[in-house]
């Protein structure tokens, strides 16, 4: 595995692979690493033939400095993880090597970016785009992989590569998901045993609202009642948002009063410090 931290470091590493007729598979992460991310190098290892993981903690996507520094950081973990998997290149930049110290073009998302997680951390989506937009151009993946996780930043990104024709098929992956259900992340690790415990009501909330999908309720009001029963009960999980949404759009469902095709649930909850999202798919079968 060969591990590089500059731009003309990694545009080589991978020329040298595309000379030799490679696919290139990318997988964007900002470290930490869990089975979730790995879960993406596997899919990329299987689909692309040469397999590039970026390692970035990128500063322009968060909002406020103290979760920037509270974002745990663990890059030799990281690439003992990474060379298990077979991993080809690790590019690991630092922010100084990333950007230019007078960088002032950014890449805007649009009316998609705006909702939701977007409302809540404003400026992420920009930041996010701007970074995957970098990364795109500095490997020129034919394959990028995105986990579903992050529900929305993989539809953002997919209409980024469409609008902008980066010439990167994108590749979403399902979430990877503790014994107790509670989704991986990275911030996992920030939270306190008892938080631990609690956060688990994110994935439960998420399963009695299919469950009430499958035992017939259709009334979108209804299901995103029960999906908010679940913190009721819980006074140190703070609800920032949870709803049934169109899968494309993410457009709210509720003012079409019935479930009537595929949806997807989506919800954000802050524990003490730590902000946790999660989402699934919910589908009325007939
Ligand atoms: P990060 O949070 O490190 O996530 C990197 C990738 O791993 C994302 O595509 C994310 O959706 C995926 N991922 C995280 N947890 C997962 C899980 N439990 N199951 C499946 N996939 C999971 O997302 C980012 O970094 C950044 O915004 C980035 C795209 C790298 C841009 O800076």
């Amino acid at each position: 595995m060969e591990r590089v931290s500059s731009k003309e470091e990694a545009r080589s590493a991978v020329l040298a692979a595309r000379r030799e007729g490679k696919r290139i598979g990318l997988v964007p992460t900002m470290g930490a690493l869990h089975d979730g991310h790995l879960s993406l190098v596997r899919a990329s290892r299987k689909r692309a033939d040469y397999t590039a993981v970026s390692i970035f903690v990128n500063p322009t996507q968060f909002g406020d400095a103290a979760d920037l520094n509270a974002y745990p950081r663990n890059l030799e973990h990281d690439l003992s993880l990474l060379v298990a998997e077979g991993v080809d290149l690790v590019f690991a930049p630092s922010v100084g090597a990333m950007y230019a110290a007078d960088a002032q073009v950014v890449v805007s998302p649009g009316p998609l970016a705006d909702m939701w997680e977007g409302a809540s951390r404003p400026g992420h989506f920009e930041g996010v785009c701007t970074v995957v937009t970098k990364l795109l151009n500095i490997i020129r993946p034919d394959l990028a992989f995105f986990g579903e996780k992050d529900y929305q930043q993989l539809k953002v990104i997919g209409r980024l590569v469409r609008d902008l024709d980066e010439p990167t098929t994108i590749v979403g992956c399902p979430i990877v998901r503790e014994r107790d259900g509670l989704a991986m992340s990275s911030r996992n690790a920030l939270l306190s045993p008892t938080e631990r415990g609690e956060a688990v009501a994110l994935c439960e909330a998420l399963e009695a609202a299919a469950q009430a999908v499958a035992w017939g309720e259709r009334d979108i009001a209804t299901i995103e009642s029960a999906l908010a029963e679940e913190f009721a009960s819980r006074p140190s999980l703070e609800l920032d948002y949870a709803a049934l949404v169109d899968p494309e759009t993410l457009a709210p469902l509720r003012e079409a009063g019935s479930l009537s095709g595929p949806a997807r649930v989506i919800l954000a909850a802050r524990l003490g410090s730590v902000r946790l999202i999660d989402n699934a798919a919910i589908a009325p079968i007939e």
